[in-house]
């Protein structure tokens, strides 16, 4: 804590309490009436700032996306095609003006690359990514902590932004269009209402739920709102060749392809399943050939549609317990005992996108291709919907 934190014993608490490091150069009384203070901050330090955002986000690369095949340069980033282009050009726009691209919001299902994209944009930008995310930031405070120990130009990356709650939700917003971060100190009558100037930053959010975020919060996001899609088969096999060439794998175009059948269209699942391949083969002191991707992911439980042992639950229950739906995710996640948000963010959109549910007003449907891979001949109903 900086010795010259100054502003009066609330204030000096509160930073102390929520670790913020602040030199006031000035701060004045605006208004007596309602006793705000400006206060101008120059320098921050961030030096041992963690917070469990970038723990959680550490473990979660460790576990699904191991950090030597995360593309490190543009180049290497197969895919996701017109996003690129955009943002390339608004980087490139931002460096000749020499300010920090504007605040961007990316949003998709889980492992299309959303957190490896921010990486790209502070390595273009040449700046540094500080990573937190939604759930980590509790109180306004962890908040406060976070923005006052940014230096001027940093990326600050928030995954699952849409876990922001609305208090916290409400700071960010004159953070993002103002840099300016208001405060709030004590209770009643003694309360008091700090206003620090932050450093110029840019907020990249990234969300699997972009219907959770609130409209306030979306249309902050000045620089673009981008949705990443599930990438094709083709691009999914020269992931997996990239992978395997950094990994030093040796597999034929069949193994590639037939891992490449079974990743859900995501780079993230794509990677899982070659390093599962690649122990498999290791194990059993074999070659990796199609023969061998076929025996390791069916002895995984992943079929040749990719689906794993809960997707095959959820589809069997709108199958055998509502009649081929429509069921509402509530009561369909109540009767797997399932929780919803893990029904909407990993299973649903990858059922949806191969055709095997259907969303409609009343909930979701199995459809005849669904019915089709359960081997069960499909009920011909009138469709009212
Ligand atoms: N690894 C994970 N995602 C990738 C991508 N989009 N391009 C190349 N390698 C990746």
């Amino acid at each position: 804590m900086s010795k010259s934190a100054q502003g009066g014993p609330p204030f000096r608490d509160f930073c102390l309490q929520n670790k913020i490091t602040t030199r006031i150069i000035s701060y004045s009384t605006i208004s007596k009436f309602s006793n705000s203070y400006r206060v101008y901050h120059k320098t921050i330090f961030m030096s041992n700032h963690t917070n469990k955002g970038e723990e959680e986000t550490d473990r979660d690369d460790f576990e699904f996306l191991d950090l030597t095949l995360r593309p490190s340069k543009w180049g290497e980033y197969i895919g996701q095609e017109n996003i690129k282009r955009n943002l390339q050009i608004l980087l490139d726009a931002a460096k000749e003006r020499n300010h920090p691209p504007e605040h961007l919001l990316f949003y998709g299902p889980p492992g299309l690359g959303k957190t490896t994209l921010a990486h790209l944009i502070a390595k273009e930008s040449n700046t540094q990514m500080k990573t937190t995310s939604g759930p980590a930031i509790e109180r306004v405070g962890d908040l406060a902590s976070i923005l006052t120990n940014l230096s001027p130009g940093d990326i600050l990356f928030i995954d699952e932004i849409h876990r922001l709650n609305k208090n916290i939700e409400e700071v960010l917003y004159p953070a993002m269009e103002s840099r300016v971060l208001d405060i709030i100190i004590g209770k009643g009558p003694s309360a008091r209402t700090i206003q620090l100037e932050l450093p110029k930053f840019t907020l990249v959010g990234a969300t699997t739920r972009i219907s959770m975020l609130s409209s306030p919060l979306r249309s902050r996001f000045s620089g673009g709102v981008f949705r990443l899609e599930f990438y094709n088969n083709d691009e999914i096999i020269e992931i997996i060749k990239r992978s395997s060439k950094i990994l030093g794998i040796q597999m034929d175009d069949n193994a590639a392809k037939a891992i490449g059948e079974r990743s859900r269209f995501t780079p993230r699942t794509a990677n899982y399943l070659l390093k599962r391949v690649r122990d498999y083969a290791q194990v059993h002191k074999k070659d990796l050939n199609q023969k061998l991707v076929e025996e390791a992911l069916e002895l995984l439980g992943v079929d040749r549609m990719g689906l794993n042992s809960s997707d095959i639950s959820i589809i069997r229950t709108i199958a055998d317990k509502f009649a081929g739906g429509p069921v509402g995710l509530n009561t369909l996640a109540a009767s797997l005992a399932e929780e919803e948000s893990t029904i909407a963010e990993f299973n649903e959109p990858y059922l949806l996108q191969i055709g095997f549910i259907e969303r409609t007003p009343r909930g979701r449907i199995l459809t005849h291709v669904g019915y089709k891979h359960l081997g069960v001949e499909s009920p011909k109903k009138e469709r009212l919907f």
